[in-house]
């Protein structure tokens, strides 16, 4: 059966930087052989976590997994069952975006036992890897953001694996730099990072889509 590796994009821009990693992540995937599927999460009708701790109850049925019925519900079920699974999000005020951290306690909250060590009993144990674009440059990222990576990223190795960690730094925010007031950010130098660097940032995409689909092939 081909490899199911799903792409879950955290921002509500399409093709925009995080959905072009996607895209280009998931050609990755499908040039070496398996299966990639892209989740707009701001496409979906959903909320985080309601706190019903359904997930927690002694026999309960839904042990172990959300139990809220809403437009998630069938993600849930794909990523868990899934070969491989990515998490793409920009960064809004230092953190993941909304969408993205609804998913994140839906997802996770439910695989950690409320016990010594908090265990995960997530069925399967995927490929993974974390995509996150964000406006400010690698060195202000270095001392803003580690704390945010490290921790988001801890709770994946938990669950299911340790992930590749992909960043795209200082990305271009709008089409016309002259529309909007921004006078802290040269339109010249950002310019020059979306024609310069930005290939790049796809290029390390696309090769890691390929490295995870030949790993979950190979397996
Ligand atoms: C509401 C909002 C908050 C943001 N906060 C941050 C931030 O804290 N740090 C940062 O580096 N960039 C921030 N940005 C910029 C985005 O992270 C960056 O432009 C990102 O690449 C956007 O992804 P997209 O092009 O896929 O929409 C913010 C953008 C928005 C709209």
């Amino acid at each position: 059966m081909t490899k199911q590796i799903y792409i879950v994009n955290g921002s509500p821009r399409k093709n925009w930087n995080t959905s072009k990693m996607c895209e280009s992540f998931a050609k990755g995937v499908i040039d070496a052989g398996g299966y990639a599927e892209i989740i707009n999460l701001y496409d979906i009708d959903f909320k985080g976590c309601r706190s019903c701790f359904a997930c927690k109850l002694k026999n309960g049925k839904n042990f172990g997994k959300c139990s809220y019925l809403d437009g998630l519900t069938p993600i849930l079920d794909k990523i868990s069952q899934a070969d491989g699974v990515v998490f793409a999000s920009p960064i809004y005020f230092g953190d993941l975006t909304g969408a993205m951290r609804s998913l994140v306690e839906r997802l996770f909250f439910p695989f950690f036992e409320y016990k010594e060590g908090y265990p995960s009993i997530a069925p399967k144990k995927l490929k993974t890897a974390v995509i996150y674009t964000m406006n400010i440059n690698e060195e202000l990222a270095n001392q803003m953001y580690q704390d945010l990576f490290n921790r988001f990223e801890w709770f994946i190795e938990i669950a299911f694996s340790k992930p590749q960690r992909i960043c795209v730094y200082d990305t271009y925010q709008f089409l016309n730099y002259d529309r909007y007031v921004c006078e802290i950010f040269d339109k010249n130098h950002k310019l020059k990072q979306r024609e310069e660097q930005f290939p790049k940032d796809l290029e390390k995409a696309y090769n890691s889509g390929v490295k995870m689909a030949q790993e979950v092939i190979n397996e």
